[in-house]
This record gives C-alpha cells, structure tokens and sequence, in this order.
C-alpha cells in the first residue's frame, strides 16, 4: 500500500478542490512517480510556451508534448487568489496539491498545429485539444499526497524505481522497452525476441494501460493476453509491466515522450516499428505522418535523451518458410501474409476464427471471448423522429421480433415510458431534453455492455445529444440510428394524442415541430419514410437491415 502524506493531506482540505478526469490522473500518475522526469508538476505558461514553441522545456531539456491542466472558466472564478489546490481523484480522494504558478488562456489552435502538425480533428491529440480540453491551463509544482489508486493488475504495475530496482536485483544491464496499445501478437514476439538476440538484451513488455485509442481492445482483455505472451519469452529473459499513460496518438513527437519515460523506467533501449503511436488516418483519408518518421526524429535525438533506438521495418508472415521477415527483406517471388486491426476486428464480427500464423492460440481464445460475434453482442436501437412520427409503433414491432428471435434480452426505452420511470421531473427544455436523453443513452450503454438489445424511441431532437450517446455506446457494441422521417404535417395530421393541437393553441410550450427545434439526423444507418406502408412491413424492412449489417443470425 502506497503511504499517504497525512499532514498534506489534512492542509489540502483547506483549498479548493478539483476533480480530475482520467487523462488527467494518468498526466499526475506519471508526474508523481518520476515517469515525466524532469517534470515536477503540470506546465507552467513559460514551459508550455517553450514546448510549443521549441519542443524544450524553459530550461532547454527537451520535452515534445505539452502536460498541462486543464480547467474551465467557472473554476478559474472560483480561485481567484487561492495558492494552492488540492487535486482530487473521482472518489474524492485527495491526491495532490498543485502550487499555482501560472492560469491562462492558452492558443489551443496554435498548439494542435505546433504539436501534432495538424488541426484535423480527427486526429485524437487534436481532437482532445480542440473539442474536450477546458480553456484555461493551470500550472505549477505538484505535492504529492498519495499515488492515484488502481483496483486492478496491482502486481503488474511499477513505478520507475520499482523496476529499476527489480533490473538491478536481476543483473540486467540492458533492457529494451517495447512499447504497445494492442494485444502482443506472434510477429510482435518475433521481433522482440530478435532485438533481445541481437543486443544480448532482457526484454520489457511496456504496454499502456491509461488512456489509449478510441476502440482499441479493452486493457483488461490485453493484460489477460501479455499473461499468456509472458509464457512464450525463454525463463527469465522478459519482464511486464503495465504504463498508466494518456496517449496522444502523436506519432514522431510521442515517440520522444515514449522514450523518455522509458529512459526514466530504467530502460537502455526502446522498440520503435512503423507508424509508432501513429493516429490513423486524416479527414482526406491519408496517414498523418510518413511510416518511418517516428524512427528519423528519435534517430536524431537519442543521444540527448541517452535511450537507443531499435528500429523495425514492418514484419509479415512468409508462408513458405513458415516464418516471419521484415517486408524490405521478402524476396520478389515470395509471397506473403498480413492482417490490419480492421481485418481482425471484422473476423471477429463474423466469428470467424483467426489464423494460427497470426497469433498463439491463447491470444486468439481471449479475443474472441471477449469479443463474440456481432449476432452475440449487445446492441442498441435508437430511434429518433417527431412526436407522432411512429417511432413507438416501430419500435413495439420490433421488440417482438427480437423476442420472436430470441437471442438476447430486449429492453424498450420508449420515450413516454422513460418519461414516466427515469425523468419524470423533467420538462422539455433544451436542458430537460438533454439530460433525459444522456439517461436514456446510459441505460443503454449498460444494457448493450451487458449483450441485450435495448431499443430507444425518443424525439432526441438534438444532433450533438444523439452524438453523443453514439460515442457512448458504440464503445459497448452495436448502434444502430434510425431516423422515422415522417413529415411534420403528416404527423399533425394523426395528432393521435392531441398534441399538436393543444400546441397549435399555445396550451403546450416547446411543443417538438411547433415551437421546438428538430435538428433532422445527418448520419442515421437507416431513414425510415414511412408513408404508404403498414408499419408491418416497415418494422419487417429494418429487420432485414440489422440482419444484413450481420447483428442477427439469418433464418435458416
Ligand atoms: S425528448 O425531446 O426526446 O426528451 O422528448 P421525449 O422524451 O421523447 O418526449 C416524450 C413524449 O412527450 C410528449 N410531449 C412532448 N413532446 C415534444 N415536445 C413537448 N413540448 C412535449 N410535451 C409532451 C410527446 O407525446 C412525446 O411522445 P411521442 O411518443 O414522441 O409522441
């Protein structure tokens, strides 16, 4: 058990509080237990404006990405002359005392450009940046008053001394770091094992386990795999450890961090691929950064940071000699074999085994159990339309069929019926509509983490509403949106609750259509124009749909 600073401790309590988000207590983690060595605390306005600017700290150490506090306007109000603060984890726990050095308004804009070379967002680093960082940065020096707590994998993590020590007490003098967001697979083992024989070296399988990207494999299902990885490295040759870091998806300037957090874990030398913490692709479809950039920029600064680099070329499967080669090296009459995460991810839809050549038969059970085929995994439906539009109606039709099919718990969400047991306070205000579709989206979320069906049908008139509640569930299963695109006049036209009318009348306020905004969906997997036809044979049509996008077993 870590020790806590009670003294600290019972001083923070009398500064004012903030909460910290999980990017933030992977940032303080690292702070606090040397990993961000030479950092001290979160950066102050001369750092950050060096880094940005530089990519060296004010006093010329080199640093690539800035780590920084961010926090919101209220916040800043509410500590106007306060010293200190005390940081917090989302229990409440105290775990940090920051001495306020510097609050300001950073040029978020300048620093995605400066840092990641882009202000796409749909780059994560610059995504975080430009849409989910707070607007004001605080800086200064952190107190530690106890280490974030974990409830998982406690032998599995270490702080720098800790393995330093335990490198030590083994007598190995040259470790290589070998840096992972996935599960190890066997062209992973070939190369480490390779870098290990070349350089005479033990190995350190570092994989991050804070914040990685989004819908990457779950950090519990991947320590599962390292478990079972572990068992193929000779007796004693390789040791893993699992890193509480916030990557940024920064490619070439990641690399740098990655290396000098693995300098400071006591490694001499790090593994550094194609594509290293490599964001995926820009809004035009093409790679941020060039394949081999990450090597070139820690190629010219290794010496500095005192890590060597090993370098690898891409590795593929060379069937014919059953064995794996570094692409540069693949004869031109040889043929060969790769599989890209989204080719994983889609023989893991269709539960479709994975090939032996590609990964040990332990890794491959713990993927696919947890993650069955798309027909055994949860799902949601999410309905959105005019009151009146028939979403009810579709939606009760295909609760049945669900149930008629019998392959997961069907949960209805309809609007009236969430109204009346989960927001029965709430009005219909632009705030009340929010909350009470955010509830609606959890529920969900948890139903559809859980592998049942729960099928919404509210209005959700508002695109970023509905935005959000995709992000949240997609991460859990299957989402499907189906927009019930029935005209506003039809739906009067029904008026089979008297609503329009009574909104007609003024007798109704913020009546959806009438006096309300409907902000029509641009991005719904299915768009329903029901006119003409019975809702039996609409709620038959997107049957077929979710059957087609392979969530449901077709009939035999
Ligand atoms: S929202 O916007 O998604 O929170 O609305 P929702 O919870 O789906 O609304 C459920 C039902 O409330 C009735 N109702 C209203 N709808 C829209 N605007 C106003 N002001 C309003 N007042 C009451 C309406 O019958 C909704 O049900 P449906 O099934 O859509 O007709």
């Amino acid at each position: 058990m870590d020790e806590i600073n009670l003294e600290l401790k019972a001083e923070a309590s009398n500064y004012p509080s903030l909460q910290l988000s999980d990017r933030h207590l992977c940032d303080l983690e690292l702070i606090i237990n040397g990993g961000f060595n030479p950092l001290t605390g979160f950066m102050n306005q001369n750092d950050y404006d060096s880094v940005v600017s530089g990519m060296r700290l004010s006093n010329g150490s080199l640093w690539p990405i800035p780590i920084t506090l961010d926090i919101n306007d209220k916040f800043v109000s509410a500590i106007s002359n306060a010293p200190k603060i005390a940081l917090r984890d989302k229990e409440g726990f105290i775990l940090a005392v920051l001495e306020i050095e510097d609050i300001w308004k950073p040029d978020l804009e300048l620093e995605a450009q400066s840092v990641f070379g882009t202000r796409d967002t749909k780059h994560p680093g610059v995504n975080y940046v430009l849409n989910t960082s707070n607007k004001n940065y605080i800086g200064g020096r952190i107190k530690k008053v106890s280490a974030p707590h974990h409830y998982d994998f406690h032998e599995l993590r270490h702080s720098p001394d800790e393995l330093k020590s335990i490198f030590k007490k083994n007598k190995w003098n040259k470790v290589i770091a070998f840096q992972t967001r996935n599960p190890i697979h066997k062209a992973h083992f070939e190369l480490t094992t390779q870098a290990m024989k070349e350089l005479n070296a033990n190995l350190l399988i570092h994989p991050v386990v804070g914040m990685t990207k989004p819908g990457d494999v779950n950090h519990y299902t991947r320590a599962r795999c390292y478990g079972h990885i572990m068992k193929e490295y000779p007796k004693s040759s390789a040791f893993l450890s699992l890193l509480p870091l916030a990557m940024r998806m920064g490619g070439p300037k990641e690399t740098l961090l990655h290396a000098i957090i693995r300098k400071n874990y006591g490694c001499s030398h790090l593994i550094v691929g194609r594509d290293h913490a490599g964001p995926g692709l820009d809004s035009n479809n093409e790679p941020f950064y060039e394949p081999y950039e990450a090597q070139d920029i820690l190629k010219k600064y290794q010496d500095e940071l005192g890590i060597e680099m090993v370098p690898f070329k891409f590795m593929v499967f060379v069937p014919q000699i059953k064995a794996f080669k570094a692409i540069d090296d693949v004869d031109e009459d040889e043929e060969y074999k790769t599989l890209s995460g989204t080719e994983l991810r889609q023989l893991l839809d269709k539960g479709k085994g994975i090939p032996e050549w590609f990964t040990f038969k332990s890794v491959a059970h713990e993927l696919e159990r947890s993650n069955p085929p798309l027909t055994r995994r949860g799902l949601t439906i999410f309905f959105t339309g005019l009151s009146g539009s028939g979403k009810s109606t579709l939606a009760n039709g295909l609760v049945t069929r669900f149930l008629e099919q019998g392959s997961r718990p069907v949960t209805l969400l309809d609007g009236d019926i969430v109204r009346t047991n989960l927001s029965s306070e709430l009005g219909f205000s632009k705030e009340h509509r929010s909350i009470n579709i955010k509830r609606i989206g959890y529920v969900a979320s948890e139903i559809t983490k859980n592998g049942g069906i729960a099928i919404c049908a509210p209005i959700a008139p508002y695109e970023e509403d509905r935005k959000m509640n995709r992000r949240l569930i997609s991460k859990e299963g299957g989402y499907v949106e189906i927009f019930v695109n029935t005209p506003l006049e039809k739906c009067e036209e029904r008026d089979s609750k008297g609503l329009y009318a009574m909104a007609r009348e003024g007798k109704i306020k913020e009546f959806t259509g009438i006096s309300d905004p409907y902000e029509e969906p641009m991005n719904a997997e299915i768009v329903i124009n029901s006119s003409g036809k019975s809702p039996d044979i609409l709620v038959n049509e997107i049957y077929e749909k979710i059957v087609n996008m392979g969530f449901i077993e077709e009939h035999k």
